[in-house]
């Protein structure tokens, strides 16, 4: 949806990370059987380490803070991560496990016996990457107290930024994007429930197709390639890959079942016949990377923005520019279309002079804007067009009237960025996402 140095930034802080993690999928993807927690990996943890990390052991503190005896325990551990699905080399519990023998840390410590065998190491470190699924497992019902309410529970205390968020049509789920990739919750919950791998090394946006049965995704390699890939949904197959463009792909539109259009830093923008996966129109004119595209409601007409500071208005299928709009004085990092308004169509962006522009694109105009105390990073319209949400750069989300330009509320949501957000298409939630792949739901009222 947006492109910005500061997720520029986080790209190449990250990208180890991601490296760690499209190795771990690619291994996952061809593992063989599904290993059960409660019939496989339960049995190792009572016999070797329950007699110091459980609320019913020897003692009645679990040792080190980690209390491995019910799922809240293991996710409530004093220490951050024990177990990270996916991830056994960031989970705690692995790296114990796994210290050279006769290291003062190995667990289980030295004197109550030899370490696990490789065998059962092994058989932990392939469920973690199965995604650590305890089945209906959920242990020891004991009192424990919240330890870690910031991140979800599942999530290592780093984790990239989400860039992108997007609800499937049925608002049963929202799909984010960041680095690792795909990562599908459930809602109202928010609780990750899986994965989906991609091709691009970078994602920055996705969008799910207009009947809901397809999810875009958007990125690439940074000065490279862009790449877009195509899944079906809920399923997750991977149908189509589309490369033209030279730099990451920072936003995708469709515009309708069989087209849709991508916006990269190459500075270009491509509309795909997704029946022949070919670029039939190619769209040139921003003088620096686009970062986000919206559709008029007769899909013809196109508004795009970037880091140009321009808001560019295109006819789609002559390929030519029709207006070049340049209020904003910093780049600007998102777009989003009023519903249902009877006269002129009109559009809000977010910049990073920290305004929140309105625009009529058919006349070129811009009608008003408002100043907030951070930079909006992503925005969307409430209530049938009445008011505005951005989530901005301080971790807030603040609501703007777009007649009288106020600013009607503001909530403090996340720690540090929040780069995305996205609406509920009928209960009118707003998801926000951000630094450290922190998800939250806000109920506005
Ligand atoms: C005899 C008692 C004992 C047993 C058995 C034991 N541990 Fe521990 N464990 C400790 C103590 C004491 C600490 C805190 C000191 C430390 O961190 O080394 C600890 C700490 C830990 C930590 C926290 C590490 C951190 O960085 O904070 C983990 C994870 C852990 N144990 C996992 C295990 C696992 C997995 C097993 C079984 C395979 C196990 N332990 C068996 C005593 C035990």
């Amino acid at each position: 949806m947006k492109y910005t140095q500061h997720s520029n930034l986080a790209i190449s802080i990250f990208s180890f990370i991601f490296v760690l993690m499209s190795a771990s999928l690619a291994i996952s993807a061809e593992s063989e059987t599904e290993i059960n927690f409660e019939t496989q990996i339960l049995p190792i943890l009572q016999n070797r380490c329950f007699s110091c990390h459980s609320t019913s052991g020897n003692t009645t503190k679990p040792k080190g803070g980690v209390q491995l005896d019910s799922v809240k325990g293991i996710e409530m551990s004093l220490h951050g991560a024990v177990i990270v699905a996916g991830e056994p080399e960031d989970s705690l519990l692995y790296q114990r496990i796994t210290l050279p023998e006769g290291d003062t840390g190995i667990m289980p410590p030295p004197d109550e016996g030899a370490p696990l065998s490789t065998e059962e190491i092994d058989r932990i470190r392939k469920w973690i990457e199965q995604d650590a699924d305890y089945g209906e497992w959920t242990g020891t019902q004991s009192e424990s107290k919240p330890l870690m309410t910031d991140t979800h529970p599942h999530q290592p205390t780093v984790m990239p930024p989400i860039t992108s968020l997007a609800f499937s049509h049925d608002g049963k789920y929202v799909a984010a994007c960041s680095q690792a990739g795909v990562q599908v919750y459930d809602f109202p919950a928010l609780n990750p429930q899986r994965t989906i791998a991609v091709s691009a090394r970078n994602i920055h946006d996705l969008a799910f197709s207009p009947d809901g049965d397809r999810l875009a995704v958007g990125g690439g390699n940074p000065a490279t390639e862009g790449i877009i890939e195509i899944f079906s949904w809920p399923e997750g197959k991977s149908l189509r890959i589309l490369r033209e463009h030279r730099d990451s792909v920072t936003a995708i539109a469709w515009r309708d079942a069989l087209s849709l259009v991508s916006a990269s830093l190459d500075r270009d923008i491509i509309l795909w016949d997704l029946r022949t996966g070919t670029a039939v129109q190619r769209l040139k004119g921003h003088s620096r990377g686009v970062s986000s595209l919206c559709f008029l409601d007769d899909k013809e007409t196109l508004v795009s923005t970037g880091v140009d500071q321009s808001v560019r208005v295109w006819d789609l299928t002559s390929g030519t520019l029709i207006r070049n709009m340049n209020n904003h004085t910093l780049p600007v990092h998102d777009l989003a279309l009023r519903p249902d308004t009877s006269g002129l169509p009109m559009v809000v962006s977010a910049g990073d002079d920290r305004t929140v522009r309105f625009w009529q694109p058919s006349i070129g105009r811009m009608v008003k804007f408002a100043r907030l105390k951070a930079a909006p990073l992503d925005v969307a319209w409430l209530n049938n067009g009445a008011r505005i949400v951005a989530t901005c750069a301080d971790g807030a989300i603040r609501f703007v009237d777009p007649e009288s330009v106020e600013v009607t509320g503001e909530i403090q949501v996340l720690k540090g960025w929040a780069y995305a957000l996205a609406v509920h298409p009928r209960d009118g939630s707003i998801v926000v996402g951000g630094l450290n792949a922190q998800v939250r739901r806000i109920i506005p009222d």
